[in-house]
C-alpha cells in the first residue's frame, strides 16, 4: 500500500531544498548573465533583488526542517536557532519582496499579487514569533504552517508558470495569473487543515 502522506512529505522536502538551491544560480552566474537578454526593470532594484534572492531561498531551505516533528524532538535548541534564521530570512526577503513586487513584470495584477503575498508572509511570520514568545505553542504552529505555505509559493510559482507556458498561454497572460495562483490555493489548503485539526482537538 502506498503511503501518500510519506510521499507528500518527501515531495515537500525535495522541492523545497532543490528549488532553494537552484535559485542560487543568480549568485553563481551573476544576474547580468541570467538576465542578459532582458532590459528588465528589476535591474534598477538590483540591491533589493539581490537581497531577496539570497534570503528567500534560505527560508525555503529551512522550512521543512522546522516543520519536521522528528527534527524538532531531537533538539529544541536547534529548532530555536533555525527558527531565528527562518524569521530573519523572511523579514529580509519579505521587505525586499514588497519593493520588487511593486516593480514586477506583468502589470498591476501581478504586482498586487506579489506585494500582498509579501505583506501576508511578513504578518504570518511575525504572528508566529509573537505567540511563541507568549508560550502559545498551538497558535505558533498554526501561524508557522501559514507562513511556510506562503514560503512554498517559491516552489508553486516555478511549477505553475512553466506548466502555463507549455500549455500555450503567453507570458503576458500567465504571469498575472501565477502571481496569485502561486499562493492563494496554498493558504486555502492549510487553512482548511488548520481548522479541521482544531475541530478534531475540540478547539472550535
Ligand atoms: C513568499 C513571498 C515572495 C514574494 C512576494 C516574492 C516576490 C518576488 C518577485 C516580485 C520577484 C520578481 C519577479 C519579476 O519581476 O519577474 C521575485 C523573484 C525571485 N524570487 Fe521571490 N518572492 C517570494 C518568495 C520567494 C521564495 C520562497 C524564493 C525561494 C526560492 C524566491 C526566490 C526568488 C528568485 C530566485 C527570484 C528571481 C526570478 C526567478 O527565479 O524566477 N522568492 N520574487
Amino acid at each position: 500500500m502506498l503511503d501518500y502522506m510519506k510521499i507528500q512529505q518527501g515531495m515537500f522536502w525535495f522541492l523545497s531544498i532543490v528549488v532553494a538551491l537552484v535559485s542560487y544560480r543568480f549568485i553563481v552566474l551573476g544576474m547580468e548573465v541570467v538576465y542578459a537578454n532582458e532590459t528588465h526593470q528589476l535591474l534598477t532594484f538590483k540591491n533589493a533583488f539581490y537581497l531577496h534572492i539570497i534570503t528567500a531561498p534560505i527560508a525555503l531551505f529551512v522550512a521543512p526542517f522546522q516543520l519536521s516533528k522528528r527534527f524538532r524532538a531531537k533538539s529544541i535548541r536547534r529548532h530555536r536557532l533555525m527558527g531565528r534564521i527562518y524569521c530573519a530570512a523572511v523579514l529580509l526577503a519579505g521587505v525586499t519582496g514588497v519593493l520588487i513586487g511593486f516593480n514586477a513584470k506583468g502589470g498591476p495584477i501581478a504586482q498586487s499579487g506579489f506585494v500582498l503575498l509579501a505583506v501576508i508572509w511578513l504578518i504570518a511570520t511575525f504572528r508566529a514569533l509573537q505567540v511563541v514568545r507568549l508560550g502559545q505553542i498551538g497558535l505558533h504552529q498554526e501561524w508557522m504552517i501559514r507562513s511556510i505555505a506562503l514560503t512554498f509559493a517559491g516552489v508553486t510559482l516555478r511549477i505553475i508558470l512553466p506548466a502555463q507556458l507549455v500549455s500555450g498561454i503567453s507570458l503576458d497572460v500567465a504571469y498575472p495569473i501565477v502571481a496569485w495562483l502561486c499562493w492563494v490555493p496554498n493558504l486555502i489548503v492549510v487553512e482548511y487543515f488548520i481548522r479541521r485539526s482544531r475541530t478534531a482537538k475540540g478547539r472550535l
